[in-house]
Parts: C-alpha cells; structure tokens; sequence
C-alpha cells in the first residue's frame, strides 16, 4: 500500500508544479507597472493573484507600501521597489537611506518574504518639466541607497537604478539618427556620473519609451512608425546604415548610442515603462493598444532585441491598471493606461506569451462592486443656470477625462454629458445619496444609463477585510482535491 502512496505523492508535487509554473507561459523578462493612484483600489491580494493567474513573475511598484508588500510575500514574483522623487532629497544623508533600505528592503529579505530584486530611485527626476527640481539630489540618493543595499550584505542580488524618461538623451536636430544619440547636453555630465555609478554596482540603466506619446506630441509623426507591423519607407541611420521600422527600436538605440559616447556601450538596459493607453485621446483606444502589444510581445518572445543590441529585453509593460486619481497635466490619456481596467477586467484581447494567440488576460476574481446605481441628469430639472457649475464641479472630483475629443464618451449630447459626470462623482463617493442631487439636477436609478462605447461605470466596494474568503476558498478545494486524489 504505501509503495502506492508515494508515486501519488510524487505525482501530486508534479502535478501542483505544472500547475503553477508551466501553465501560464509569458515572454522571458517580462514584468508589468503596478501603480495605485486609483480612487478605488483593489484589494493588494487580489491584483497579485491577477499576476500569478497570468503568469507575471516581475512587477515594479512606485513605492514600498507595507501592504503591497504584504501581499506580494512568499509569492516569488520579483519586486522592483521604488523611493518617489519628493523623498530623494532626505535620502542624500546615509543614515536615511540606511533606514529606507532597512525598512523597506532588507526586512522583506527572509525566507518567504518579497522577492525584491531592484531599488527605483525617483521616477523619471530629470523630466524636462520638472525644472531641474531632482538633478541635485538624485545621484546622492542612487548612491546612499545602493552603498547601503551593499552594507546590508544584500547588494549583490538587490541593485538600485533610476528609470529616466527617453527625454534625458537624443540625437542632434541636423542629425536625427539612432547612432548620433548623446546624452542631453544640460546633464551630460550628471549622467555619465550616474551611468559611472551603475557600471561600478553592475547595475542596469533603466528607461522609459512611449511610442504613443512620439504620435502624441506631433501630427507629422509617421502613425505607423509607433507600432511594430512595417512601414513603407523604413528610416535609415545614415551614421550606421540600419533602417528602422518603429520608433521602439529607434529610440532604444539613440540610447545606446548615448551610452556608447560615454564608455559604456555594453551597459545592461532595462525598459522600465511601455505600453498604450485606451482612451482620452483620438490615438488612445482598444485597437491602437491591441495592435501596439500584439506587435510588441512576439518581439520581446522572438529575443530579436534592437539592431545595435540584439537578444533579450527586460520591459515592464505601463500599466497593469487603469488609475482614475493619476494627475492629468501631461494629457487625459494618463488614466487609461491599464491592461486591465479600474477593476481588473481585461480590455482587450493580449497573449503575454507572444505567441499571437488570440487570448483574454485572466481578470481579477471575486470583485466586490457596489451596488447597481447611477446617478442621472434628471430630465424634470426647470432651473438648468448652474447645470455647467455642477458639471465642473463633479468633473473636479471624478474622471471625466472620457468626455474629452476623440475619447469614449466624447459623442454624448449635453444632458449625457451631465449624466456620465453626475455618475463620475457619486462612484468615487460611493454612491452616497447626497452625492447625487447636484441642487435638484440629478437622480439616482438603477437602469444602467451606458450608451455605445460609452461606460457609465458602477465602482468597486472600497477595499476592506473581504480578501480572506478567496484564498480561504483556494485552501478549502487544494484540501477536498487533496484527499479525493489520496483516496480514490
Ligand atoms: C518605506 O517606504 C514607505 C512607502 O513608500 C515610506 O512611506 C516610508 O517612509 C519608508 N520608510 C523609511 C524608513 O524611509
Ligand atoms: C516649471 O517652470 C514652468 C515655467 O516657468 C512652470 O509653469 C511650472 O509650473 C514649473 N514646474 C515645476 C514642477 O516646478
Ligand atoms: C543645485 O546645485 C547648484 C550648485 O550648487 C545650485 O546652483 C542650484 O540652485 C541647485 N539646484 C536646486 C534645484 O537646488
Ligand atoms: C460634452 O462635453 C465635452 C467635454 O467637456 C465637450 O467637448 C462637448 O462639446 C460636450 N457636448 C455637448 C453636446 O455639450
Ligand atoms: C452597462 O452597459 C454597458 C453597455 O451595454 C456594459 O458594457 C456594462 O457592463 C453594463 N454595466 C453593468 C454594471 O452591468
């Protein structure tokens, strides 16, 4: 009998593993972007099931929140932790950056803790908008940061880095090829400093490339030139004589360039944001994204790389969901940059193995909504003289960035308008009553008013301490499965 047992056992291990490693399949390297600048969140345990549903063992956060961390634990996905830009400048004293690596490093580091693999220092500091306000304090920080990961004993495994946005290089205005790119002149000196630092630490440079903001910013930008699919009349590098066919590789390689130009041409380079938006522009929706990643992937799965650095990438893909309080200064699109919507459903059809095929990402299970009710214009209303005031009110406190040109809700007439921002408000208030009066111009029903490609969205339950019940569930059926398995 018990010569039978052990084979079941061994069997039941196996099993178990195929389970979970072999299942799911992404491309190597592959991670995604986890922001949380969302009105309503879901529950940390939730989104990291998401992630281990659809086979993505990186993930890169903004912050070390404790409990994102928590969730994250004894998952085995690797962490990209991040210092946000208004903490760089406490941590150019050592003893604060000791005490930041302590708290938010090397206390996960145990058995069963966070699998953490990188420190981001800052989010892109040197973004030309920004002023300069980082360029003082981010090489101080990076530096303090990775001598104390090194202190801690932990600097082997756990490297710092700064994702720098594509603005920090480029290639002259009578020269615009890959191979001319130089780091910006305003920092040249800054980042050789930097890249020096990284290269000693045998850390990646980490950078930041959005196709869809090149199309963004200019009307003259070659459309087909963002995505991955061809174009008739490739860009040739008239410096190294290679044609590109998509501003990805274009401009990954101006990097290399860059690098080059300053000693270090073979320096590892992570894509540490990419991705495209699904509203809240003409150029932002489902089919731009879908052609976008399903260019983008079999790339990443082929190993092609770029014509000045061929083989694997690592890219974090921007981002994993939809965050409706994200500041909308740089265009209304920054909202909408979720592989997965404000409630961890899917938008559109993404196979993350690069395989092309035709697949749906697994959404997130067991979503607490709240109830089915919106908030209307009501259509009896007689005194409509602050109907505009109400509206930007509303718009003040929800998203309204739908309504904007060429977004999703952009076709409603004035009184839609009113109802998808009326409704906007009273989800991010949580339906409360009160929330939907708007001075006699609103009322709740419980029809569900969405018109077209137009959602009126009904939000998710304010995260609270339901995120037991799934993985009690998981549990429950691994036991009853268990002992089917043992005893029949
Ligand atoms: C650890 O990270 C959290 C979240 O980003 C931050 O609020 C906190 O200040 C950090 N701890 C220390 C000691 O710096
Ligand atoms: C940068 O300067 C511009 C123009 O002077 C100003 O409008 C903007 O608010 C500044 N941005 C920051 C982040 O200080
Ligand atoms: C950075 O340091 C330089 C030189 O010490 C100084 O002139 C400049 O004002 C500083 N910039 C900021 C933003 O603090
Ligand atoms: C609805 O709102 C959008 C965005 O504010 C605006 O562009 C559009 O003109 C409005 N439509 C009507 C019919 O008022
Ligand atoms: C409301 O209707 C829209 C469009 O038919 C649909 O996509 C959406 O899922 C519905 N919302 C709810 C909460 O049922």
């Amino acid at each position: 009998m018990e010569r039978i047992l052990i084979p079941k056992w061994v069997l039941l291990v196996g099993f178990l593993g195929w389970l979970c490693g072999v299942a799911v399949v992404v491309v190597d390297g592959l991670g995604v972007n986890w922001g949380t600048m969302a009105t309503h969140k879901l529950p940390p345990e939730t989104v990291v099931q998401m992630l281990k549903d659809n086979g993505i063992q990186k993930v890169k956060l903004f912050d070390a929140d404790d409990s994102t961390m928590t969730a994250l634990a004894g998952s085995g996905i690797e962490v990209m932790v991040a210092i946000p830009n208004d903490q760089l400048e406490v941590m150019t004293s050592y003893k604060r950056a000791r005490e930041w690596v302590r708290r938010n490093v090397t206390r996960y580091n145990f058995n069963g803790g966070v699998n953490i693999k990188y420190v981001a220092v800052g989010n892109e500091p040197f973004l030309k908008s920004y002023n300069g306000s980082f360029l003082n304090v981010t090489l101080p920080a990076l530096q303090n940061i990775q001598n104390s990961l090194n202190d801690a004993g932990v600097g082997d495994s756990i490297k710092a880095t700064v994702p720098l946005n594509a603005d920090v290089y480029n290639s002259p205005d009578n020269n615009p090829v890959p191979s001319a790119g130089r780091f910006r002149t305003d920092i040249n000196d800054l980042m050789t400093q930097i890249v020096q630092f990284l290269n000693k630490n045998n850390a990646p440079f980490t950078v930041n490339i959005y196709p869809f903001l090149s199309l963004y910013g200019n009307d003259d930008f070659p459309f087909d030139y963002a995505f991955f699919d061809g174009v008739s009349n490739p860009i040739v590098d008239t410096g190294s004589g290679i044609q590109y066919t998509n501003v990805f590789d274009a401009n990954f390689d101006t990097l290399v360039a860059s690098l080059r130009a300053v000693g270090f041409g073979d320096m590892p380079i992570i894509v540490g944001e990419v991705g495209w938006p699904t509203d809240g522009d003409k150029n932002a929706n489902a089919g731009n994204a879908y052609r976008f990643y399903n260019g983008l992937l079999p790339r990443l799965a082929s190993n092609r790389g770029t014509p000045l650095r061929p083989g694997s990438i690592e890219v974090y893909l921007f981002g994993l969901l939809d965050e409706d309080a994200k500041s909308i200064a740089p265009g209304n699109f920054e909202r909408h940059w979720g592989i997965f919507r404000y409630d961890g459903q899917p938008k559109f059809g993404l196979d993350l193995s690069g395989q092309g095929q035709n697949k749906m990402l697994v959404g997130a299970k067991d979503v607490v909504y709240l109830p089915l009710k919106w908030c209307t214009f009501n259509p009896n209303a007689k005194d409509l003289s602050r109907l505009a005031e109400n509206i930007d009110y509303a718009c003040t406190f929800g998203d309204c960035t739908a309504l904007g040109y060429g977004s999703s809700c952009n076709s409603l007439d004035a009184n839609g308008n009113a109802s998808y921002a009326f409704n906007m408000y009273f989800q991010v208030q949580n339906q409360k009553p009160l929330a939907c009066n708007f001075q006699g111009l609103a009322t709740v029903t419980t029809q569900n008013i969405s018109q077209g490609n137009c959602n009126f969205i009904v939000q998710i339950a304010a995260s609270s301490s339901f995120t037991l019940r799934p993985s009690l569930l998981v549990l429950v059926s691994m036991i009853i499965a268990f002992f089917k398995f043992l005893f029949l």
